[in-house]
């Protein structure tokens, strides 16, 4: 399900082919489907599909700029003719505003033949021996070549060189013999040997034309081999005295019958300069760098060709050569411009020399390649054309079989691929039928910037900017040196010598932002030198913590209220001062917020004391009535005000912390009470002994008397109980006489002489009262 909507998107946005990215509003349109966001408030990314930008609330959203084509110049077609210019291309100038990233494919060149097309001829021999036929030939053919040409073109000049090799051994000999009579025979009119001579300028006076073959003589030199590549190189560098007209088909007919010599063969002969490419002729027509120069190369011959839209068509004589024709002229031709050029064979006797200068015009008239020059890497150029199916495009710039009437159509396709905006936004390239000088300019702009980052709309050296930037599209685009939101961030000079240490950038601490240290958590310092968690901690906190002070570069940094290495001391003296303003009561310093008492005295503000007076007597009457009730305080005032007395029965050892002052009270009996006041941090706390020492006074009467009562009681009772012990024992001694007795019965029980009845009845006239009590005490008192 995801899948699919995803492929909706892609189809309907076309944005998942491409990201949206950039900094700049021309660098983000560069890509298709994008947008930029101008809107002076805007927070999400201002670069992202248009849709997403509107979804987003963006008002001012930028698109890309469609693609422009304007035809700067284009003259219609023209046959040209007397005193008519011809035209068969065209347009001749296109301006294209080429939007980035997305093909352009509807700029049209077209090509049509002009009947009239300037035709410069130019007829360059080998005046070698062999090659006489030629010569003759042309002689007699000139006429009918002329008339020939004239079926296709009202306008054709002709034009003669002739070349032949280096005069230096061991390309031509030097004895005078031999120079005297190169051709080896006086028989025959025979020139001093030279290397080139341009015998008659482009004309088109054919009697002119036929007086300069007839006068040329044949030459001779000694290797086989031959230089007429220097001659080709001067007909076609010496425009001015060849001939040339700006405007036209320009067609050299290389004329020989043996291979070539080029650059590098000069050594041989001891010449190691190259050729120049430049031309040397003097004012009779001779080349004067021949025996200076080396031969060009294959090379230099195919650029100035190209350079000079010269078209050679090489003839290569004698059927016995066809090794030479197909294995150098052919392939040379291959590569020259026109593309259709292969050498043409010459018949022995010359005369189709006549067909081959017109269909070689023919075929090179009926054909076109467009070529162009080098376009930069970013820009695409494809040429189509129609023409070889008629209907569908092909990918081809090469049509062939032209005629007068039919156009021929080529379509432009231009695609610019680029992921950042070209400093060079306009490209100019050419485009033009090979071998021909008409031109088709053709100037590129690349769309990329967004009006609102050119002048007027941008601003730049915006106040918005801190005068460091331009304020464009919404955003500011800093100055070389400086970057940031608003171009508060200063990058001139380099990261190390601003942030870098010997422990690296940031000594490895930190981010080195705007040639600033931008320190990780607990570092601090220039360059992250300082270690922000290595201070003295006070109460277990860095610093005292966050209330009283932090640490910076390893010491603590305190709030005004505080001071003291680790913070912790309190600067405010208020908490010294007692009720009257005096600090510590005088009996003290106040030191960090706090009062170090002198010895013997106590309390925050040092008010208490061993040896204050009072410290005792104030304790009295707490002490009078938690340890005895009595006193002054009756119960409910001793509760409520005593609460730090107790009794003990014995002193406690006090702690290190704690004074101790003993005191002693005689209370209003002339005891004599005992009890310590304890003075601790907290406070003072009292413990009273649980026994008064009282002085001996005057005896009680009723104490005495019971003492006394007491005292005789006792000794009565001891008495009794001694008087009771020795009747017992003397008891028993009768029982054991009495028992000896009952074993030998001599008297009756009640004749018994110690027997006598154990109660005896008394009269007493208090009997009805206490019967029984008297019984008692009766019986009692008759036992005693
Ligand atoms: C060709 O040779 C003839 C006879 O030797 C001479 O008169 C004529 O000047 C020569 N032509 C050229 C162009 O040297
Ligand atoms: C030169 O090219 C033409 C046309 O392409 C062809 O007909 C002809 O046979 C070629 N000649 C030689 C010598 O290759
Ligand atoms: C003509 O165009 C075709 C197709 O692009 C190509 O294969 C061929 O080499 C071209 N011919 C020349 C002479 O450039
Ligand atoms: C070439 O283009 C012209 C103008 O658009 C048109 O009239 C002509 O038919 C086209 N020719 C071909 C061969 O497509
Ligand atoms: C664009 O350029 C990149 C890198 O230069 C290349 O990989 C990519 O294929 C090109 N895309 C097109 C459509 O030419
Ligand atoms: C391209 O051509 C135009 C007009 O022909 C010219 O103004 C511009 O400077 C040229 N640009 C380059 C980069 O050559
Ligand atoms: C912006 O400021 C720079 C440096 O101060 C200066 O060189 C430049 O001319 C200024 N540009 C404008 C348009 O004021
Ligand atoms: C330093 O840079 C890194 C990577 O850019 C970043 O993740 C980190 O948050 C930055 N730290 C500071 C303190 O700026
Ligand atoms: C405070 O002032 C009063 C009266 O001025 C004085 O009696 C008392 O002793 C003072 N107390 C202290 C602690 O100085
Ligand atoms: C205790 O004494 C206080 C004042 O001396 C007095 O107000 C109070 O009534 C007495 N309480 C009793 C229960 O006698
Ligand atoms: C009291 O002082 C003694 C000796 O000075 C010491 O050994 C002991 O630890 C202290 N006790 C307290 C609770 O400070």
């Amino acid at each position: 399900m995801l899948l699919f909507g995803l492929i909706i998107v892609c189809l309907v946005v076309d944005v998942c082919s491409q990201a949206c990215s950039g900094a700049r509003c021309g660098d983000c349109l560069i890509n298709d489907g994008c947008g930029w966001c101008k809107d002076s408030e805007f927070s999400s990314p201002r670069c992202a599909p248009i849709n997403q930008l509107t979804d987003n609330g963006c008002v001012a959203v930028i698109k890309r700029k469609e693609h422009v084509v304007q035809l700067l110049q284009n003259d219609e077609f023209s046959d040209g003719g007397p005193g008519l210019e011809p035209v068969q291309i065209k347009p001749q100038r296109i301006k294209i505003r080429l939007t980035p990233n997305s093909q352009l494919r509807n700029v049209m060149v077209f090509y049509k033949i002009a009947k009239n097309f300037p035709l410069d001829l130019y007829f360059l021999n080998d005046p070698s021996y062999t090659m006489r036929q030629l010569t003759s030939s042309l002689n007699l053919l000139a006429n009918d070549i002329a008339n020939d040409i004239a079926t296709l073109t009202t306008d054709f000049t002709f034009g003669l060189g002739t070349s032949m090799d280096k005069v230096v051994s061991p390309f031509t000999r030097q004895d005078p013999k031999y120079l005297a009579t190169p051709c080896g025979t006086t028989s025959i009119p025979c020139d001093f040997p030279y290397s080139f001579i341009h015998r008659q300028p482009l004309t088109n006076d054919i009697t002119a034309f036929t007086n300069a073959v007839r006068g040329v003589n044949t030459t001779g030199n000694q290797d086989i081999v031959e230089g007429l590549l220097d001659g080709l190189m001067q007909v076609m560098v010496c425009g001015d005295r060849i001939g040339w007209r700006k405007k036209s088909r320009r067609m050299v007919i290389y004329a020989t019958d043996i291979n070539f010599h080029h650059a590098g063969d000069g050594r041989v002969a001891g010449i190691l300069q190259p050729n120049d490419g430049l031309c040397h002729l003097d004012s009779n027509g001779k080349y004067t760098m021949a025996e200076v120069q080396d031969y060009p190369s294959v090379g230099q011959i195919l650029q100035k060709a190209r350079e000079n839209n010269i078209n050679i068509i090489f003839v290569i004589g004698g059927t016995e050569n066809e090794f030479i024709r197909n294995n150098y002229y052919d392939k040379f031709a291959t590569y020259l411009p026109g593309g259709f050029n292969n050498a043409s064979e010459l018949t022995t006797d010359a005369s189709n020399i006549l067909n081959i200068v017109g269909s070689s015009y023919r075929r090179l008239r009926e054909t076109v390649k467009l070529v162009m020059t080098k376009v930069p890497e970013e820009l695409d150029v494809g040429i189509y054309s129609n023409c070889r199916t008629g209907r569908f495009l092909d990918k081809t710039n090469n049509c062939t079989g032209l005629t007068l009437e039919k156009w021929t159509n080529f379509t432009l396709f231009l695609f610019s691929n680029m992921t950042t905006c070209p400093d060079q936004r306009t490209v100019n390239f050419t485009i033009f039928p090979e071998g021909l000088e008409e031109r088709v300019e053709i100037e590129v702009e690349h769309v990329c910037d967004c009006d609102c980052q050119l002048e007027p709309e941008a601003e730049p050296n915006s106040t918005k900017c801190n005068q460091r930037g331009t304020y464009e599209c919404g955003v500011c685009h800093c100055n070389e040196g400086w970057s940031g939101d608003s171009c508060e961030c200063d990058e001139r000079g380099s990261e190390t010598e601003a942030c870098g240490t010997e422990a690296g950038i940031c000594s490895n601490a930190g981010n080195c932002t705007c040639r600033k240290c931008d320190c990780f958590e607990g570092f601090s310092g220039d360059k992250c030198e300082c270690n922000d968690l290595n201070c003295p901690y006070f109460n277990g906190k860095l610093c005292g913590g966050p209330s009283n002070g932090r640490c910076s570069c390893g010491s603590c940094v305190c709030d005004p209220a505080y001071s003291g290495k680790a913070c912790d001391c309190m600067t405010s003296t208020e908490a010294c001062k007692d009720s009257n303003g005096t600090l510590c009561s005088d009996k003290g310093n106040c030191v960090c917020g706090k009062c170090e008492c002198s010895a013997g005295f106590r309390g925050e503000v040092c008010e208490r004391c061993q040896s204050c007076p009072g410290t005792c007597s104030t304790n009295n009457d707490c002490v009078e009535c938690v340890g005895f009730n009595q006193g002054e305080y009756n119960q409910s005032v001793c509760l409520s005000k005593c609460g730090n007395v107790e009794t003990v029965a014995i002193f406690l050892e006090p702690g290190n912390e704690t004074t101790t002052t003993s005191c002693i009270l005689q209370d209003n009996f002339g005891c004599l009470i005992y009890y310590n006041v304890y003075e601790t941090d907290t406070g003072r706390f009292v413990q009273v002994r649980s026994v008064k020492r009282c002085p001996p006074g005057p005896a009680d009467p009723v104490t005495v008397g019971l003492s006394v009562s007491g005292a005789f009681f006792l000794v009565g009772i001891i008495l009794l109980l001694i008087w009771k012990l020795l009747t017992m024992l003397y008891d028993k001694l009768e029982y054991s006489h009495f028992e000896t007795e009952i074993k030998n019965p001599v008297w009756e029980k009640s004749e018994n002489p110690i027997y006598k009845e154990c109660v005896t009845t008394v009269q007493n006239p208090m009997h009805d009262i206490a019967d029984v009590s008297h019984d008692e005490i009766a019986n009692e008192t008759s036992h005693i």
